[in-house]
């Protein structure tokens, strides 16, 4: 999406981030040819490429000899040639494969890499595997225990779309905002979806998951407009939501054998930045036309509100206030904190994190 709002720089403050897990770095139709892309994601420098067999790739944005950045350097689809020193590099597994400065009585050192990060292509992104700091250069194999997110599709034939916003604020506030539930009246009050008056009392069932929470399907409130539009087939409409670390939200809308699935993201660029990305897929009205257009409009409209609102909020968090959570609205972000803190833990002392819910809850409030 061409980003007709202007972010600010982000000043507030950073927060804690979790590794040993996949981002979505940038969209993968931009990775083509002999081009590298830079893209900055968990505060990490990075170039992203494609090899000319089609295999996408990431590496730290900084050679590893004396530290120029491979970016200034040249991609030929195949290898990352250095430009200070000409050492060259094999992107995927950032091996090193040549150093043009060593003479015939030279070995070549074994093992030398760059910092290559596995990286995976899904849903038309470029996913990347960011493991501990400090814990060494990441493993295919650690990476691979971690299946890399996609968008549930529930069938062959489907259509998809995509939206992304950067937001200058921590990733904690990115990902909070995602799951209120109360800023829907104020902050997306438009004449096609819902009015500040339409207000009601709402109760939700929770459940935990693996790494989240699920709030379970439910038959979706009557006044927004997918659900509307999903209404006409006549059929029941259930929708289910997971929460899942360390930034997923998933959403699933099913109307019989009609469907509608989406992954939001949010991934920390910057200490203080981050970028909410929508991948949607979904197999209702395949045939109309327009549907596309317009699910599109609608979905920019509804990421620009809450874009807009992160902008304002950035602010406010510049001069680091002390800031509440409140019951129940707020509850799920104080799963979120709760959960992330407990990961954290566990990746400290080596034990299984600890699941802050012990069982199905119902949260109340009006929205
Ligand atoms: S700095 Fe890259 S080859 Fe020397
Ligand atoms: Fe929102």
């Amino acid at each position: 999406m061409a980003n007709r709002i202007v972010v600010p720089e982000a000043k507030g403050p950073a927060t804690a981030l979790l590794y040993n897990d996949w981002y979505p770095a940038m969209r993968s139709e931009g990775l083509q040819g002999k081009q590298l892309v830079k893209q900055t994601i968990m505060g990490i420098p990075l170039i992203l490429g494609r090899r000319a067999d089609g295999r996408v790739f990431a590496m730290r944005d900084a050679c590893p000899h004396r530290g120029i950045p491979l970016s200034c350097g040249w991609f030929d689809g195949e290898a990352v040639t250095c430009k200070y020193h000409g050492w060259v590099f094999e992107p995927v597994s950032g091996q090193c494969m040549e150093i043009p400065s060593l003479t015939s009585r030279d070995t070549f050192p074994r093992n030398l890499h760059g910092t290559a990060y596995p990286c995976e292509e899904r849903d038309g992104y470029a996913w990347v595997y960011f493991p501990e700091p400090g814990s060494g250069r990441a493993r295919p194999e650690d990476a691979a225990l971690a299946p890399v997110p996609e968008v549930p599709k529930f069938g062959e034939r489907y259509r998809s779309a995509h939206l992304t916003a950067e937001l200058p604020c921590n990733v904690d506030h990115g990902i909070i905002g995602l799951m209120d539930p109360a800023h829907g009246p104020f902050v997306h009050q438009s004449w096609w979806w819902r009015s500040r008056k339409s207000i009601h009392e709402k109760e939700k069932h929770f459940e935990p998951i693996p790494q989240g929470f699920r709030m379970t399907a439910h038959a979706p409130s009557g006044n927004s407009a997918p659900y509307k539009l999903l209404g006409v087939y006549g059929e029941p409409v259930t929708t289910t939501i997971d929460f899942v670390l360390p930034n997923r939200r998933f959403e699933t809308i099913r109307c019989g054998n009609k469907w509608f699935a989406s992954l939001t993201t949010v991934t920390p660029t910057q200490p203080n930045a981050c970028r909410i990305d929508v991948a949607a897929a979904w197999n209702v009205f395949y045939q109309v036309p327009l549907v596309l257009p317009i699910a599109k409009f609608f979905g920019r409209r509804f990421v620009e509100q809450d874009q807009v609102t992160m902008i304002q909020q950035a602010e406010g968090l510049k001069y680091d206030p002390t800031l509440m959570l409140i019951d129940d609205a707020d509850r799920p972000a104080k799963w979120y904190f709760a959960l992330k803190q407990a990961r954290l833990e566990a990746a400290k002392t080596g034990e299984a994190a600890r699941h802050p819910m012990d069982g199905p809850v119902t949260l109340r409030w009006r929205s």
